[in-house]
């Protein structure tokens, strides 16, 4: 049985990535220091899968924690999902940002090293692109300076995975989500938001709860269909499935280059209103929303062209949107019936 560690395992991704890991049979580890998670998310995963997994609390910018830990736990491949992701606090506090997420993500590259661990898949956003200047977005696009720190830090983290693998002939493979939505069909992990949220997916579903009073829709003067912006809404298990056949493809050395890059979208663009709609009419219910000013920083429109995902992991996204809005809204009621 192979040894995966998932570092953010008690997270959004992260958790519905342990799940379908640990369904396709391999042994897992987390780690998770829990500054954007919750601890009963790992009973939650037990109680999904019926095996618990292995789990630490340890802050990876702790190199010390990291080794002792790699030196007690044989591993065989690590998907790197621990980082902060909070747009808005990214620009606020910039240092706190790349300090954390890339001194994290290169004490886990150093830790590969050091310990004989080959095999690496990195977290990273279709921020790295900015705003594109044709769609659908694949691989070969060009990235540009994204928008925030957060982006930043995954372009850098990239950038610095490619200056790794060079040096050291390790293989590794960066996914680039476009926006994560939907929940466990369970309802027992989803999308918890630290706080007020930032994304549109939580806010609705919250709205929709009466946790918050409307949703407000940043700006309807965009060059789109409806004047609203334009993004490519995933299912969070879809995203779960690609992480599980991009990490088997470094076990079984199929991989081409040291560094692969691979866009996980629908391949569908969708504006902030056909959301809300789509939630409405998966959900039957009515959401309170008003148009408010663009939101700074924002990008017009984002979709993507997965094919090189498809064609070299196999993988499609197969879960609808109407779908991700039910199984996100039930995990909201879920989450509120506690
Ligand atoms: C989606 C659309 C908003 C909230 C970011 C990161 C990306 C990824 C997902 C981090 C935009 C609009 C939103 C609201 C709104 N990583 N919106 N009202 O900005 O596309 O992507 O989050 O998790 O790397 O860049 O996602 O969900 O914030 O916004 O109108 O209350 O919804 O303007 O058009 P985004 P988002």
């Amino acid at each position: 049985m192979k040894n995966i560690l998932v570092t953010g395992g008690l997270g959004y991704i992260g958790s519905h990535t342990v799940v379908a890991l640990q369904n396709a049979g391999f042994n897992v580890y987390i780690i998770d220091d829990l500054s954007n998670s919750q601890l009963e998310v790992w009973e939650k995963i037990t109680g999904i899968t019926g095996v618990q997994p292995t789990y630490y609390n340890i802050d990876l910018k702790d190199f010390n924690a990291v080794s002792v830990f790699f030196q007690s736990h044989p591993i065989d491949g690590i998907i790197h999902f621990a980082a902060y992701k909070a747009v808005g606090e990214s620009v606020e506090k910039p240092l706190m940002y790349y300090r954390n997420n890339l001194m994290g993500l290169m004490n886990m590259l150093e830790a590969m090293e050091e310990n004989q661990v080959d095999n690496f898949i990195f977290s990273s956003s279709c921020t790295v692109y900015g705003q594109a200047d044709s769609m659908p977005i694949n691989e070969a696009t060009p990235l540009k300076r994204p928008e925030s720190p957060y982006g930043n830090t995954k372009k850098m983290g990239e950038e610095i995975i490619e200056d790794f693998v060079s040096a050291t002939d390790k293989k590794a493979i960066a996914l680039r989500y476009f926006n994560p939505v939907g929940a466990h069909d369970s309802a027992a992990i989803g999308e918890v938001p630290n706080g007020i949220p930032n994304n549109l997916i939580p806010y609705v579903t919250q709205t929709a709860m009466g946790i918050r009073e409307s949703l407000g829709v940043f700006g309807n003067d965009y060059e789109t269909r409806d004047g609203t912006a334009v993004r490519d809404y995933i299912d969070v298990n879809d995203l779960a499935d690609a992480h599980v056949k991009a990490i088997q493809r470094l076990l079984d050395s199929k991989n081409k280059s040291n560094l692969e890059f691979f866009n996980l979208g629908s391949g569908t663009g969708s504006t902030v209103l056909e959301i809300v709609d789509a939630f409405e009419k998966a959900n039957n219910l009515k959401i309170n929303y008003e148009i408010k000013p663009r939101r700074a920083g924002d990008i017009v429109q984002a979709y993507a062209d997965y094919s090189f995902a498809k064609s070299q992991l196999n993988w499609e996204p197969i879960t609808s949107l109407e779908t991700s809005m039910q199984t996100a809204w039930k995990f909201q009621q879920q989450l509120d019936n506690k």
